[in-house]
């Protein structure tokens, strides 16, 4: 018998080819604040999440709630204006429903934006890192319950989750347009909390470069369904200095506004040569 998952995936699936039968390439996620990256997309169809059965319903501020289908740099793309994160009181399955949804659309490539707080002391407020690998460890699985053989291996590698090719690709273009591009480890955290002086100390002195809520459950169930992925961090904030460090979500909003366009042409140029 087929799984509740297959099911609903099915029903979601179909219910977006039926309003946008095109098969898109790459899938896009834009991370609180980065949402501009939208007005480059030749938009042919617009899905409010509240309209696709299955998919869960953004809440956060600064998240629009909208699957936008049409093209970017002459390829077919789907983009999520507004993720779902695990603070939000989605399970970890849900946060990455839309990843699994992509897939079945045919997408072969993810592209995952976010904003984080940087623990490296070289980085500065409005840095892009491009993300190298991740630490987990501090948020829940999303693949932690029945594995559904079709649609990945109950223990996938986690080798190269952020595909080495993407990286290099990305690395050139930067050259090219003058970006100063850092490259770290990202470490995913439940939060809503920010984290305090301690916390910032411990995800440095594990190896993490760069703080986030978002992206990692993203990013391993697309290891999982098999896409390749490219992620990127901006930094809004340098969780690891000791003094004035009160950080605030309007903060955080301020800095990736300032820092969007280079992502923006970043990911544009991307897309052009997946
Ligand atoms: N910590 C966690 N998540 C974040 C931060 C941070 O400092 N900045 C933006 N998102």
């Amino acid at each position: 018998m087929e799984s509740l998952l297959l099911k609903q995936l099915e029903e979601t699936v179909t219910f977006i080819q039926n309003i946008y039968p095109q098969q898109p390439e790459a899938g896009i996620i834009l991370g609180s604040g980065l949402g501009n990256l939208v007005n480059e997309i030749n938009i042919e169809k617009e899905i409010s999440y509240s309209d696709i059965p299955h998919f869960p319903v953004s809440t956060v501020e600064g998240h629009s709630g909208k699957l936008l289908m049409g093209t970017l740099s002459g390829k077919r793309v789907a983009v999520m204006a507004g993720r779902f994160h695990y603070y939000e009181g989605y399970t970890p399955q849900q946060v990455s429903y839309p990843v699994r949804v992509m897939k079945q659309l045919g997408v072969h490539t993810l592209l995952v934006s976010n904003a984080a707080g940087g623990v490296n002391p070289g980085f500065n407020v409005g840095d892009l890192m491009i993300i190298k690998d991740h630490i987990s460890f501090f948020t829940v699985n999303p693949l932690i319950g029945k594995n559904e053989a079709t649609l990945g291996a109950r223990f996938p590698d986690m080798s190269e989750p952020y595909s080495k090719a993407l990286i290099t690709k990305a690395k050139a273009i930067g050259e090219r347009l003058g970006f100063n591009l850092k490259e770290g480890v990202y470490t995913g955290v439940t939060g809503p909390t920010f984290e305090t002086h301690a916390e910032y100390r411990l995800v440095k002195a594990v190896g993490g470069d760069a703080v986030g809520m978002s992206t990692v459950q993203e990013v391993i169930t697309a290891v999982h369904a098999g896409l390749k992925v490219f992620a990127v961090s901006v930094i809004t904030d340098i969780g690891i200095r000791e003094e004035e460090n009160k950080i605030t979500h309007e903060e955080v909003l301020a800095a990736a506004k300032e820092a969007e366009p280079k992502l923006t042409q970043l990911f544009k140029e991307m897309v052009a040569v997946i």
